[in-house]
């Protein structure tokens, strides 16, 4: 069954960089999703460790931390019916071979090591990442969607 859920999206530094910041927003507005917090933040390698702690045994590790800390990124909560799942089938697969044409790695990325964009992969690890990236919390505010009777 569907649910309202929260995912951490975050637009890396690539993304960033080559002013995909707009188009990556614009998607999942359309879709329908709320964007319930967004910051630029350039973070620190002890940070992105700890984002990507489950990861560190692996070969890429010390390349991927040195990508992500290298310029800002643009963190974002977005919510929505199945917003995790949906999220992750609209970024595209990670592997740059298997990410259909339409999704957003699809349409802009050929390598795993600067794919655009990274978005949850669990309802749970979406409340961590939230967590870790907003400690401040979220802001509670209806939006025009919400506001509408149907
Ligand atoms: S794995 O090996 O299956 O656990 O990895 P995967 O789930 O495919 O990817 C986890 C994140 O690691 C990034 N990744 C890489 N970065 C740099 N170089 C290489 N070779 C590489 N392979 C995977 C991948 O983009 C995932 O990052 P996020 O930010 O979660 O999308």
């Amino acid at each position: 069954m569907s649910k309202q859920e929260r995912s951490f999206i975050m637009i890396k530094p690539d993304g960033v960089q080559r002013g995909l910041v707009g188009e990556i927003i614009a998607r999942f507005e359309k879709r329908g999703f709320k964007l319930v917090a967004l910051k630029m933040i350039h973070e620190s390698p002890e940070f992105l460790e700890k984002h990507y702690a489950d990861l560190k045994g692996k070969p890429f590790f010390p390349g991927l931390v040195k990508y992500m800390s290298a310029g800002p990124v643009v963190a974002m909560v977005w919510e929505g019916r199945d917003a995790v799942k949906t999220g992750r089938v609209m970024l595209g697969a990670t592997k740059p071979l298997e990410s259909a044409p339409g999704t957003i790695r699809g349409d802009y990325a050929i390598d795993v090591g600067r794919n655009i964009c990274h978005g949850s992969d669990s309802v749970e690890s979406a409340e961590k990442e939230i967590k870790l990236w907003f400690p401040e919390g979220i802001i509670q505010y209806t939006s025009v969607v919400e506001s509408q009777v149907f």
